[in-house]
């Protein structure tokens, strides 16, 4: 008889692929998944009954701001508690490592955290520090493009030189050695915006050989949507490098009801290049607050401000209302500040989010004292909300666009799928209850109907709550593969 550490009987396995569900018995053992199938004759220090509960690869967050949280604060109780067992760090053109600072963190490092939180120079430095500090879930890192900027241009309203170009590059080769599964830029922020699309394209070159992906914020999410979506497909074509378009959204109210189109330019481009996209399941945005985004037609919520932090958790309607002022001046004199801007038309998000190359990533920001509820409940909104009670996807493939989908785009081996070998990372979930709890209101939140989850076969999280273990592990960037 076989003998394992972990042995979960009677589940009915989603195994990432996207196919019907199963009732079969998983056997885990030192980390892996040792054995699948029906009434497996096998020993084990702990069985956990199943009956009734869906078991899933655990969920990768592909599109996070978790850099220095995994680090200073490795429990990762927003992501755990909702079956989440890998994040992806660096997105949005901002990444905690390779990076020098000269003074405070340009916008919008500064979402990532203060001055100090930026101690990892090289890229290996960072790898250092997450194996240090044992996160509850797995690291996958990319290189942000404003970082390298940062790195090595004096200002950053402009385009780098071609000796700038060659230092960005050299870092960018060197955090690629050390596992990057590639680049990422935010070229809608202004940090970002004056680099030409050379600039990106010279970056993104390095990428192919190394087969890494490029993943972007792209230059606008408005009314230039189009151009942005060319520009970003122009650089993975002449690279020959995969693109990942970051939250895809048709931001600001002008833009509502275009997804249809922003799908269809994303499917021309996907007959001759590989692309895929990420999206959060919410109507509404969040980030650093942007001049350019306030508009009196669209709800904003302050996240936080510096000049007044009493203010978090206020609409900017209230407050300029309250100091008599125009929505735009109010905005001016909360900077530095985050927001959260009711912009984006549900029908669009919908439609986007069900579309097949999308991919699921929170875009969450741990750092935000009133964040966004996406931090704490994207994955069980996308399987509860969407998938049970709206039914726009199937339970297989909610589950196939937030494990087996990222993994292979992203090149994390032997992940995202339940099968023999591979790391026993997995979610035990009540398909009939999960749903997310967390509200605009009421964003820190753990979702319901999570019943376990392992990080590399070790059991971190229950119904009763977080384990106090910790096993994620930095995931160096291995094969990818794409099938779209
Ligand atoms: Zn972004
Ligand atoms: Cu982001």
């Amino acid at each position: 008889m076989l003998s394992s550490d972990t042995l979960i009987r009677n589940a009915s396995v989603l195994d990432g692929s996207g196919t019907a569900p199963e009732l079969l018995d998983v056997a885990l053992c030192d980390g892996r998944i040792y054995e699948i199938g029906s009434s497996l004759a096998c020993s084990a220090a702990t069985i956990v009954d199943a009956e009734g509960m869906a078991l899933a690869p655990g969920f990768i967050d592909v599109h996070t701001h978790d850099d220095i949280s995994v680090v200073r604060a490795p429990a990762m109780p927003a992501k755990l508690s909702q079956g989440v067992t890998t994040v992806i760090v660096g997105n949005c053109g901002i990444s905690a490592a390779p990076v020098k600072l000269r003074g405070e963190p340009p916008d919008p490092m500064s979402l990532l955290g203060a001055r100090d939180d930026f101690c990892y120079p090289t890229f290996a430095s960072y790898v250092a520090a997450i194996r240090a500090a044992r996160p509850a879930v797995n690291v996958g890192a990319l290189v942000g493009h404003t970082a390298l900027r940062n790195n090595h241009m004096d200002r950053l309203d402009r385009t780098a030189t071609e000796a700038e170009i060659e230092r960005m590059r050299a870092q960018l080769g060197e955090a690629l050695d050390g596992g990057a599964l590639g680049l990422s830029s935010g070229l809608a922020y202004l940090s970002a915006n004056a680099a030409t699309t050379e600039e990106v394209l010279a970056l993104a070159r390095p990428l192919a050989s190394a087969g890494a992906v490029y993943a972007t914020h792209m230059r606008s999410e408005t009314e230039a949507i189009l151009d942005a979506m060319s520009e970003a497909f122009e650089i993975g074509r002449l690279s020959h490098v995969p693109v990942i378009v970051s939250h895809l959204k048709c931001a600001g109210i002008d833009n509502w009801g275009r997804s249809g189109e922003v799908l269809q330019a994303l499917e021309t481009a996907q007959s001759t290049q590989q692309i895929g996209c990420d999206c959060y399941p919410y109507a509404a945005g969040s980030s650093t607050l942007d001049l350019r985004q306030v508009d009196e037609r669209v709800r904003i919520t302050i996240t936080w401000s510096t000049p007044h932090q009493e203010i978090a958790g206020q609409s900017l309607a209230q407050i300029a209302a309250e100091w008599n002022v125009t929505q735009l001046e109010a905005a001016r004199r909360l900077q530095p500040a985050g927001a959260i801007y009711h912009s984006i038309s549900e029908d669009d998000m919908r439609r986007i989010l069900a579309h097949p190359a999308t991919m699921i990533g929170s875009d969450g920001l741990p750092n935000d004292p009133r964040p966004h509820p996406r931090l704490w409940g994207t994955f069980p909104r996308v399987l509860g909300r969407y998938s049970r009670e709206e039914r726009l996807f199937s339970l297989p493939e909610a589950v196939h666009k937030m494990t087996a989908m990222p993994a292979q785009r992203f090149g994390l081996a032997d992940r995202g799928l339940i099968r023999k070998g591979y790391c026993a990372d997995l979610v035990l979930f009540d398909p009939e209850k999960i749903i997310d709890t967390a509200t605009f209101t009421h964003p820190i939140s753990p979702a319901e109907g999570i019943a376990g989850v392992w990080v590399n076969g070790v059991l971190s999280y229950t119904a009763q709550g977080a384990t106090g273990n910790r096993a994620g592990r930095f995931l160096a960037r291995g094969k990818t593969t794409w099938v779209q």
